[in-house]
């Protein structure tokens, strides 16, 4: 919570955050009546005319989609042996005091639970596994009374495209949370995403069982994510990520909150629409499940599993959408309508003002009484990445259908060669000066 509870505290966030809350729940009714209506739809071509590009930190970063975006950039399971030396040390500096639990790594077979040594319960206070649902206070599980916190997971895919029509058509914002490898592939459904307000989170690079990973291989998959958003979308620093699996403990919590400020968001019911290809589970089965959860209690809120992986996923989301709404559910991303803030550590919204990264992360020094000045802002010392010759590998990065998501990217010879190594240290400088900071506020 060190960089969060800070960040509250800086002047300009402050004074920056707008607290919005959906109340436009009746507003999609009306907005059918057309043509009565007095404005288009934000999906009319005219707001093409007047389209501003989102507001950036004022760094030049590397176009979204081209090869030199991309190459800069793990193409599968980051080598946490090879990454920024500022994010280790940010990491060791939280662990010298004692802010990251020491409990073991958790083991599984694919596909099934991870499990702990003898003597670590994961439903105790110890551990606290997600998995086994044990809830961590500081974790995100329900919404509030009323509301219906609308996220996706594991996108940007080709069924995205559809699902963000949707969403436009209906004035509807969603918090996504993406998958590294998943955004360098497919970089134009990344920027719709972006560019129409979508929230985008963290969703790790390759989507492991986070528990089951070293405390450096949990720094290299957010770390990672942390960057390719940030240089994707002018300087923003995500706020919120959700493990895959829901897998999350103590321990990996604790890394994201203390070294990257993010916050660990669950959920209180789960569609398993991710199984809908494999036969898991069916559109029926969906819709019953929704129907059960839309028209009950309204306490608490909901925060709904589910996943822009495929046309199935995205039709059972538009089939119960008009629900939610036909029963006067409040609807927002989870900023929007859990926190009621922006999706962004340093930005108030994906098109207002950002401050640079080296200068929000400044404030969190001022306890400390570290001098802000000389604290090596990001330089464009990035401009040979372009001749990386890191590898564009076979990998598909789409998660498989077949449930065992962790095959986003293959795990093999992610061994990086010398060049892509040094490219991949020159490639921290955006969170250089996050960790930077953070160390030095940390000793
Ligand atoms: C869309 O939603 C926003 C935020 O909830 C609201 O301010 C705006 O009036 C809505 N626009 C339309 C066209 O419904
Ligand atoms: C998904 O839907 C899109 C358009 O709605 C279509 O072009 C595409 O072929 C569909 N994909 C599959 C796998 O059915
Ligand atoms: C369930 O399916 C029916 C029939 O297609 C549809 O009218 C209804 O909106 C669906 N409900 C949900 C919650 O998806
Ligand atoms: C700085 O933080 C420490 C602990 O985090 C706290 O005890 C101390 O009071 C803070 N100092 C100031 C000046 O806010
Ligand atoms: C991210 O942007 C920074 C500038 O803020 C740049 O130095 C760095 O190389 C970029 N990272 C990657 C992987 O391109
Ligand atoms: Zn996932």
């Amino acid at each position: 919570m060190l960089l969060l509870s800070a960040l509250l505290f800086s002047p300009f966030v402050s004074a920056g955050l707008i607290p919005q809350l959906h109340g436009h729940d009746h507003s999609h009714i009306s907005s059918k009546r057309l043509p009565s209506t007095w404005y288009q739809r934000s999906d009319h071509p005219v707001h093409n005319l007047f389209r501003r590009g989102p507001a950036t930190d004022g760094i030049a970063y590397a176009e979204v989609g081209s090869p030199t975006w991309s190459a800069a950039y793990p193409q599968s399971t980051p080598d946490s042996k090879a990454m920024a030396a500022e994010w280790l040390d940010a990491l060791n500096a939280a662990v010298t005091a004692g802010s990251i639990p020491d409990i073991p790594v958790s083991t599984n077979l694919p596909g099934e639970n991870p499990t702990y040594p003898p003597g670590f319960d994961p439903n105790g206070d110890v551990v606290c596994s997600a998995t086994y649902k044990c809830r961590n206070p500081g974790d995100i599980w329900d919404a509030p009374d009323g509301m219906v916190g609308i996220s996706f997971d594991d996108g940007p895919q080709p069924a995205s495209d559809d699902l963000y029509d949707f969403l436009q058509s209906n004035n509807e914002t969603a918090t996504h949370f993406m998958i590294g490898v998943n955004i360098l592939q497919y970089p134009t459904e990344f920027l719709k995403a972006f560019n129409m307000g979508g929230d985008i989170a963290a969703h790790t690079w390759t989507h492991p069982y986070t528990t089951t990973l070293s405390n450096e291989d949990v720094v290299a998959q957010l770390g990672w994510s942390l960057e390719l958003i940030h240089n994707s979308t002018g300087g923003r620093v995500t706020k919120f990520w959700r493990p895959p699996f829901g897998d999350s403990d103590n321990r990996v919590r604790a890394i994201a909150s203390e070294v990257f400020g993010l916050t660990t968001v669950i959920w209180n019911q789960d569609t398993e629409d991710w199984s809908l290809t494999t036969g898991g589970t069916t559109s029926q089965a969906i819709n019953t499940s929704m129907t059960g959860w839309i028209t009950g209690p309204k306490s608490p809120g909901l925060i709904i599993l589910e996943h822009e992986l495929s046309n199935l996923s995205v039709a059972a989301f538009k089939a119960a959408y008009p629900v939610m709404k036909s029963n006067n559910w409040n609807t927002g991303s989870l900023a929007q309508i859990v926190e009621g803030t922006s999706a962004y550590q340093n930005a108030p919204s994906s098109s207002g003002p950002v401050t640079p990264a080296d200068v929000i992360l400044a404030a969190t020094k001022s306890n400390a009484s570290v001098s802000v000045s000389g604290s090596g802002s990001p330089s464009g010392s990035g401009s040979s990445l372009g001749s990386s010759n890191t590898q564009q590998s076979s990998q598909t990065g789409s998660p498989s259908s077949s449930g065992s998501l962790a095959s986003a990217a293959p795990s093999t010879s992610a061994q990086p060669s010398s060049a892509s190594s040094s490219v991949r240290r020159m490639g921290s400088a955006a969170l250089l000066c996050l960790v930077a900071s953070l160390v030095a506020s940390a000793v």
